[in-house]
């Protein structure tokens, strides 16, 4: 697939992914969903890349959500269509069997801030601001955010950013757990780097197991979640990486892992 709504390049086994549209913030139009499932796909599918970084071109704007000319069209048939097209795009991203970093570098609005909560982790540059603003349109949060905002910073303050419709600055976002890290701008690509390469460093099929164990976990009860997760802990034992991860240990060298 040809792509003229983002940008898709790998450099040192990770995908970055540029939503490349900064003379509309980044909005997300249908065609820019549709290319951005596509390079999900390719991120899962390709065995050279180890992570995704998923960010926005220009210094202004992560993404300013869902395209409000494109929403304005809806009715109520084609406006849960709407709704579950980007869910279903934005659900593939959380559930990739390889971890994905939002490089949030502005406004992560609407869609934007959605898209963002739906990677493994955040890194937001100073500048960042988050905002769920949909009651401003007389709309609620349609990509998710009604269900991940709660899980990330609990239900009282998830109810109070998507009733309120309010912005959460960079430092309040770090404050209540919706970002990991904040960095300035000017170091925002070197910055996720580092932190990309620190993962990468890991065992890859343990990394895996543990999103896994996290992720589809955190779906069922607490007595599933355990089950899972000591399914996935015997299952390293399987992987040639557990072995050396712990010869290396006790060897006192550092563990060379090959994602076997
Ligand atoms: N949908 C469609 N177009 C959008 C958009 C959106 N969600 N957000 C921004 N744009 C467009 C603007 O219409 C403008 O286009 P134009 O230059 O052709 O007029 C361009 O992007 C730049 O945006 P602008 O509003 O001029 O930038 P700003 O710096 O003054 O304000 C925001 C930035 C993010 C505060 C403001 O654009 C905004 O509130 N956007 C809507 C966010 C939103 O409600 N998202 C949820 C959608 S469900």
């Amino acid at each position: 697939m040809e792509y003229t709504n983002i940008t898709y390049e790998v450099t040192d086994r990770i995908a970055w992914v540029t939503l490349n549209r900064a003379d509309k913030l980044n909005t997300l139009t249908n065609a820019l969903l549709f290319e951005l499932c596509d390079a999900a796909f390719k991120v899962q599918n390709d065995p050279g890349v180890g992570l995704a970084i998923i960010t926005g071109a220009g210094d202004k704007a992560f993404s300013a959500g869902a395209d409000i000319a494109e929403l304005s069209r809806c009715d109520a048939t084609s406006g849960t269509v709407q709704s579950r097209r980007g869910q279903d795009v934005f659900d593939l991203i959380e559930t990739l069997w390889k971890p994905v970093i939002a490089s949030v570098n502005g406004y992560a609005f609407g869609g934007g801030c959605e898209l963002a909560m739906a990677c493994t982790l955040r890194v937001a540059s100073e500048n960042a601001v988050f905002a769920l603003p949909e009651v401003k349109l007389g709309l609620i949060p349609g990509y998710g955010g009604t269900q991940r905002l709660p899980k990330i910073v609990g239900r009282g303050r998830a109810l109070e950013y998507i009733m309120t419709g309010r912005r959460i600055d960079a430092q309040e976002a770090l404050r209540v757990g919706l970002v990991n890290r904040v960095v300035p701008q000017k170091n925002l690509r070197e910055e996720v780097e580092k932190f990309a390469k620190e993962i990468l460093a890991q065992a890859p099929i343990a990394v895996r197991y543990a999103m896994e164990a996290v992720n589809r976990g955190i779906e069922g009860s607490p007595k599933e979640g355990q089950m899972l997760e000591s399914t996935y802990f015997g299952l390293c034992f399987a992987t040639g990486d557990t072995k050396e991860g712990m010869r290396a240990f006790v060897e006192k060298r550092p563990a060379k892992f090959e994602g076997k």
